[in-house]
């Protein structure tokens, strides 16, 4: 089978084709998958017909299946969730719908994320991706230096409360999340630069929901330099727009990127399944000096 990468924008994100998840995706495709995502950090499949039970084989093959924190997973597949939103909730706030990598607040957090889109609206309610390289290496020297030897509090206490403010405070019903999870709700310091294991790279770990602070800061002092960061983070130069068809799949990196859904799609229903792969602890620059 004979795989086409399609580059989706400048510095983020490739649509594969040439590969049918459903009948198993053998040792070769899934090199040329990995080193895709090596190079474009996040990758995009269409017109995949996938069953809950596919969607965890797939996942599987790219590493262990991590449980997920806050949501509870769909009966009978206790490592996937539901991303939903009913046509009928309309003014609330969405699930992922401020900039972050996932679950950035465990000690070991996910290393890659898979989504697939069962049910979506035409036109609406896509998802934008930032490469947390280029975020990085856009930087002056002198600034990467010090972020470099930083660390950065993260907590999945805050979510959708505190940075930054909701605009909507409702949360989607659909959206089974149980609040009060020791281990998520923990704050936990992780390295603001985070060496990526597979390419070496240097991307930018840091991001608006989960991160609270600099280690050794206050929030309130923490403030205008993660605005800083986030803003540089999100230039529209660093980013790809996906827009989801039914049967699309999107898998990401998390550990150089970050994501964010837009809720733009109020009177329309919104259904995908998702999965998380890999615990890795970041680790920074300095980390054994
Ligand atoms: C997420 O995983 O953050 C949700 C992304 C989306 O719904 O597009």
């Amino acid at each position: 089978m004979s795989l086409i990468i399609t580059p989706l924008a400048a510095v983020i994100g490739a649509e594969i084709e040439g590969i049918d998840i459903v009948s198993g995706v053998d040792d070769k495709a899934l090199a040329r998958i990995r080193s895709a995502l090596i190079e474009y950090q996040v990758v995009f499949f269409r017109d995949q017909k996938l069953s809950l039970d596919g969607l965890e084989e797939f996942s599987a093959r790219l590493g262990p299946l991590l449980r997920v924190p806050y949501v509870e997973p769909v009966d009978g597949h206790q490592n996937v969730i539901a991303v939903l939103k009913e046509a009928d909730e309309a003014q609330i706030s969405i699930f992922g719908g401020e900039w972050h990598s996932d679950f950035s607040y465990l000690e070991s957090p996910p290393s890659l994320t898979v989504l697939y889109a069962e049910d979506v609206p035409d036109g609406r309610g896509d998802t934008l991706w930032t490469n947390m390289y280029a975020a990085y290496e856009g930087l002056s020297d002198g600034f990467r230096r010090k972020l470099d030897r930083m660390r950065a509090m993260h907590s999945g206490h805050i979510y959708g409360a505190k940075r930054p403010r909701p605009t909507r405070l409702k949360t989607s019903q659909s959206m089974k999340i149980r609040r009060g999870n020791p281990e998520a709700d923990e704050e936990r310091s992780h390295p603001v630069v985070r060496v990526h294991p597979e390419s070496g790279r240097r991307a930018l770990f840091i991001n608006p929901i989960y991160t609270t602070r600099f280690e050794g800061m206050g929030e309130n002092e923490s403030s205008p330099l993660l605005d800083t960061l986030y803003a540089e983070a999100t230039r529209p130069e660093y980013t790809c727009r996906f827009e989801w068809r039914d049967g699309s799949v999107a898998v990401w990196d998390n550990r150089c990127t970050m994501h964010i859904a837009i809720n733009d799609y109020d009177g329309f229903r919104r259904l995908l399944y998702r999965t998380t792969v890999g615990a890795e602890r970041p680790v920074g620059l300095h980390e054994n000096e």
